[in-house]
């Protein structure tokens, strides 16, 4: 292993009604809101009166920034830190998935430069405080609502980037299942994608010797497998709804990346995807990570193998690592298939055109990856693969 710090400062309030812990932790920390959300779905839930109930119980005084982008924008960015600058805001409270919860980091850490936030977003400027961030979760995907990363789309570049930092990390996180009940079917194999993707990022690293890091990482992606499947027919099933929710929250908190040297390349490469052709960030993931797991495995087949006889059952019996990591990816492909996942770019109508764009949009390093190393001509290859 490497060596590592480890500290997740935030506090994890989980289960059902337990969104009235709005009225305890608030208080903590000022009575001035901004309240912050998408696009609408927390008011067709009735989640947006019952917040505002709790507001009004403590008097907190709130100001709204609706309509947060999935795909969060820089506009949208800078439109909440002119509200926190105008209003002496205390607390931002996300309500929302990924995109709401990213966006609140990204004003929270804006709102405490001087400077231009994007310039903090692209890590030309460190995060050095940040207004205090609480989140009510209402879809289990990205693990924003326990990690300090953030991811922002910057639409007129085409740029989208990830920054994180130890002052980003919601103070608090209210995980109530029964908030997920609404999510719809495709947004739920989103999620499903991105989890199982996060533990892919962690668990094809570049260290030595880290098996429980990967065990905890198989775990969860064992869980996925039986349960998403179920939860595709019976979208409000609160048993399974609380075990994807608290299996996306362990996926990206930290726990699986102590002491290892973490991959991310097809993140970055499913970013620049998305920065160009704006589709779901699940949905780009579920059609470029089987392609990237045949790339590596071309030079690296022994974890895409393990992979595969830990977590898809493959008898290796009489079988090389390079049949047994092509087994591998079939049965991914297969599972993601089953619950009704993207295969292609075409599926977003993505030809070629902008190909070499979003290969050179990927490359916010000089390599991307720490399983293998890509250069960018491997990643146009991954690219083409997955048209
Ligand atoms: O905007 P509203 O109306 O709320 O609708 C949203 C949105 O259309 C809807 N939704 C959310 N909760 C719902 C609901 N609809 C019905 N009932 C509910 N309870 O779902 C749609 C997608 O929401 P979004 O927040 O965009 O999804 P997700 O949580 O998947 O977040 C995606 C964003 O997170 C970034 C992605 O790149 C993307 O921008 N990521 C953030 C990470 C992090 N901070 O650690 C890591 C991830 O790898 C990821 O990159
Ligand atoms: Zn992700």
């Amino acid at each position: 292993m490497e060596n590592f710090q480890y500290h997740n400062p935030t506090k994890l309030i989980f289960g059902k009604g337990q969104l009235e812990a709005l009225q305890t932790e608030i208080p903590n920390y000022g009575k001035n809101v901004l309240l912050l959300y998408g696009g609408g779905s927390i008011k067709r839930s009735g989640l947006y009166d019952q917040v505002m109930r709790h507001l009004n119980e403590i008097d907190a005084t709130v100001v709204e920034l609706s309509g947060v982008e999935p795909n969060p924008r820089l506009t949208t960015v800078n439109k909440g830190i002119e509200l926190v600058k105008e209003h002496n805001v205390d607390l931002i409270l996300a309500v929302g998935g990924g995109s709401v919860i990213d966006c609140a980091k990204a004003i929270a850490a804006g709102a405490h430069y001087d400077g231009d936030v994007w310039d903090i977003v692209t890590k030309k400027a460190p995060v050095q405080s940040a207004v205090p961030i609480g989140t009510v979760l209402t879809l289990a995907a990205t693990g924003s609502e326990m990690n300090g990363g953030s991811v922002i789309t910057n639409w007129e570049q085409n740029d989208k980037r990830a920054f994180g930092s130890i002052y980003t990390y919601p103070k608090f996180s209210i995980l109530d299942p029964q908030l997920t009940f609404s999510v719809p079917r495709d947004q739920t194999v989103y999620g499903t994608v991105d989890i199982m993707s996060h533990v892919f990022e962690q668990y094809f690293h570049g260290s030595e010797n880290a098996p429980l890091q990967e065990r905890i990482g198989e775990s969860i992606l064992r869980t996925m497998i039986e349960i998403a499947p179920k939860l595709m027919d019976d979208l409000e099933n609160y048993e399974y709804r609380e075990v994807m929710m608290l299996n996306g929250t362990f996926a990206l908190n930290g726990t699986l990346s102590m002491g290892v040297k973490t991959d991310w390349a097809t993140h970055m490469i499913e970013h620049a995807v998305s920065a160009v052709h704006d589709i779901p960030h699940g949905g780009g993931l579920a059609i470029l990570f089987p392609h990237w797991m045949a790339f590596v495995a071309e030079q690296k087949p022994e974890k895409v193998a393990q992979l595969g006889v830990r977590v898809f059952d493959i008898d290796p019996e009489g079988k090389s690592e390079a049949d047994i990591a092509t087994e591998t990816i079939r049965a991914l492909r297969d599972f993601w298939n089953s619950i009704g996942a993207p295969v292609a770019l075409s599926d977003y109508d993505i030809d070629d055109k902008e190909l070499e764009l979003m290969a050179e949009r990927a490359m916010v390093a000089e390599t991307l990856g720490n399983y293998v190393k890509l250069t960018k001509e491997d990643v146009t290859d991954i690219l083409r693969r997955s048209l």
